[in-house]
């Protein structure tokens, strides 16, 4: 070794034999006691957050592993028979080819404004290890979804200019996108924390709007008219796509929900009547700016379904995330035109509704070690 090593290995070796590990980070606290239960906290908690177990929060840890045992990728699905129909000029009317272009072209978007929002806003502030590691297997499926529609747009040999920029070019897409955008702004500065009733509020918000507003209405429209589309055996490949996409998002949904009700039980004078006035408001709006979509991508009837019976179904869907946030119903009366979309929903991998070929991925490919 020449002398030039031999400095720099004396160095690492006395930077290591100074590492403080008592003030060292400030969340490590030497020979404090062991963390319990009782500490954890889903928001501004202070207990060591660097620690998976014990868990508090069972919920969030199962819906990790259901998030896991559902892992699929985009290219294991045939897209053969879309590509064909997609460069026939008969082969879908012009009203379904719009439906196609515009729920890609939101999609393709949404979901990184999602995922942004998750790493880049709502990870820091959920204090508590378990929903972050649901957090962290969201924020991957996200990125699946990402890569699904971009695998569709590929495949079908699609403008990609044209179908990534709808969010901003296209109002109906561009407004749903905004009014997301809109609720990530506060809390993605670094400067933002939680711990006052304001700023705790302004998390709920955001939960409440990337949630209940644009995973649990937003993505209904799109959902419903495509997988209505590979019900008549058209679009099969995007449709299966779209299908599994909606088994994830149901759980991203279920999960917010439940990290929505966990902090109002933990913090119940956040929920003052103003504040529950608010969040009909912005349940209201995220309604209408749907409602907007479908009468845009539906001038007319199209695949057995019309904008009149959208707006029906999503009324349907406002009232479901009203209730499932412990408001009343804004809609009362509402039916769903629909039931076949639960039934999807509610669909097992095993009873897959295309009857393809599904990949199970409870166990990982062996490793080589040559
Ligand atoms: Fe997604
Ligand atoms: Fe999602």
């Amino acid at each position: 070794m020449d002398t030039a090593a031999q400095a720099a290995v004396s160095k690492a070796q006395e930077a290591v034999d100074n590492i403080d590990v008592a003030p060292g980070l400030e969340e490590l606290e030497m020979g404090a006691a062991r963390l319990t239960v009782d500490d954890k906290q889903m928001i501004n908690c202070r207990a060591d957050l660097n620690q998976l177990v014990p868990f508090k929060y069972d919920w969030a840890w199962q819906k990790y592993l259901d998030g896991c045992a559902n892992h699929w990728m985009p290219q294991e699905v045939n897209m053969t028979a879309d590509v064909a129909l997609w460069k026939d000029p008969n082969g879908l009317t012009e009203d379904e080819r719009r439906i196609v272009m515009r729920s890609l072209g939101y999609f393709s978007t949404a979901d990184s404004l999602v995922a942004n929002n998750l790493v880049l806003a709502i990870y820091r502030l959920i204090t508590n290890p378990e929903c972050r590691q649901y957090l962290l297997r969201q924020a991957f499926e996200e990125a699946i979804h990402t890569h699904a529609y971009q695998y569709c747009v590929e495949s079908l040999g699609m403008d990609e200019g044209e179908v990534f920029n709808m969010y901003r070019e296209l109002p109906s897409i561009a407004k749903k996108a905004a009014w997301s955008l809109s609720h990530t702004h506060a809390l993605s500065d670094p400067n933002f924390h939680t711990g006052t009733p304001e700023t705790d509020q302004e998390l709920l918000r955001n939960l409440i709007a990337f949630y209940a507003v644009t995973e649990g209405i937003f993505f209904y429209c799109g959902f419903t008219q495509i997988l209505s589309m590979g019900r008549r055996n058209k679009m099969t490949g995007v449709a299966e796509q779209f299908q599994y996409i909606l088994r994830d998002e149901s759980m991203h949904l279920n999960f917010g929900i439940d990290v929505i009700n966990q902090i109002k039980l933990e913090n119940p004078h956040l929920w003052t009547e103003q504040f529950q006035q608010e969040i009909i408001q912005m349940i209201l709006e995220g309604t209408q700016l749907e409602i907007e979509y479908a009468r845009d991508t539906m001038p007319r009837g199209v695949l057995g379904m019309n904008a009149a019976m959208m707006e029906e179904y999503l009324k349907f869907i406002a009232n479901r995330r009203l209730t499932q946030i412990g408001l009343k119903e804004e809609y009362p009366g509402t039916t769903n035109p629909f039931p076949w979309m639960s039934e999807i929903m509610d669909l097992k991998k095993e009873k897959n509704f295309f009857e393809t070929r599904v990949i199970e991925y409870q166990t990982g490919g062996a490793l080589s070690w040559d």
